[in-house]
């Protein structure tokens, strides 16, 4: 890849609040441009001034540690300043709304606020009421587009492409923003997309997004070139989804003997945060293949690039002029 040419083309949008709708050239653009990053988060000076004067402000009303920080340190390492806004010692306490909010924090002047809200839908609203550009850090089941981009990075950078890959995503697909994200991007790039899942915890009628469904782990897996496991996410839980943990790790968690029902090359994927002994082995770095702590990298890469593409717009003279980029 000449990184150079890609630096003429821009991911235009004004926001990032999905992967659904997005193109097979937006996508590459985003992907390609976070290569051009890869190189720079290896030096020993990660930082560089593209971004100098931007604000960037975390706005997260549900817990994180890859996204804020990861989003905090690209926002850093491309010169802008990040403020991480802690809703838990803010006015949100005192009853004030997340538009209310937004709007105070508009009224400052931002240039991006990256927003994570455990309400499907409830970042988009905001991204009409603000004037500076938004990016969805995980709304509800939704969507949690940065991820779907990291997951499509760090397979590319392993495996060289996305067209005609088999992934199979495991687990809780129901309450997850992450499996959403991942089945539209990786059906625009032209994968196959298998979910297993138990009957309960697959949304009804999702075979309309085009991917396969199996309730069996042995099946679901035969042949696939990679295994992206999800987390049970109780917190979104209302009643009883299996009988036992116990049970659902028998069935669904991942470990030698189901794994090795997949590709001997196969890639294993988490999101992170992960639960041993409930949806993975106990200690899945022993098992082959994952790349998991490598989905935590090239998740600055990945938010480095949609902060400048982001930022980028309306001033692409300022940024593509820069002898830095
Ligand atoms: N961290 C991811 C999310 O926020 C996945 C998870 O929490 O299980 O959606
Ligand atoms: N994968 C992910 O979004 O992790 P956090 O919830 O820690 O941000």
């Amino acid at each position: 890849m000449n990184t150079n040419e890609q630096t003429f083309f821009r991911y235009h949008r004004r926001h990032l609040l999905g992967t659904e709708g997005l193109t097979p050239e937006e996508i590459t653009i985003l992907l390609d441009r976070s290569e051009t990053h890869v190189q720079q988060n290896r030096q020993a000076n990660k930082k560089k001034s593209v971004l100098y004067g931007r604000t960037i402000i975390n706005l997260f009303f549900e817990d994180s540690t890859r996204t804020r920080t990861s989003f905090e340190l690209a926002g850093k390492r491309l010169g802008g300043d990040v403020i991480n806004m802690s809703v838990s010692t803010s006015s949100v306490k005192k009853g004030e709304t997340l538009i209310d909010t937004a709007m105070t924090l508009n009224a400052m002047h931002p240039d991006v606020l990256v927003v994570r809200h455990p309400q499907s839908g409830a970042v988009s609203l905001l991204s009409e009421k603000v004037n500076c550009a938004v990016i969805n850090g995980g709304d509800g089941a939704h969507e949690h587009p940065t991820q779907a981009l990291l997951d499509a990075l760090t397979i590319r950078r392993r495996l060289g492409h996305l067209s005609g890959l088999v992934i199979a995503i495991c687990g809780d697909v129901l309450h997850s923003r992450v499996a959403r994200s991942n089945i539209h991007l990786l059906n625009t790039m032209g994968a196959r997309v298998r979910l297993i899942a138990p009957v309960t915890l697959i949304p009804s009628g999702i075979e309309h997004l085009g991917v396969e469904v199996f309730h069996d782990m042995d099946e679901g897996l035969k042949g696939v070139d990679i295994v992206m496991m999800l987390r049970l996410q109780r917190e979104r839980m209302q009643g009883n989804f299996f009988p036992s943990i116990r049970e659902y790790f028998n069935f669904f968690g991942l470990d030698e003997a189901k794994l090795a029902n997949a590709k001997d090359n196969a890639l294993i994927m988490h999101p992170g945060p992960m639960n041993r002994g409930v949806e993975m082995a106990v200690d899945p770095s022993e098992l082959r293949g994952s790349v998991i702590n490598q989905q935590v990298t090239n998740g600055i890469n990945v938010r480095m690039a949609v902060l400048f593409d982001l930022l980028g717009s309306g001033s692409e003279n300022s940024l593509a002029g820069s002898a830095e980029v």
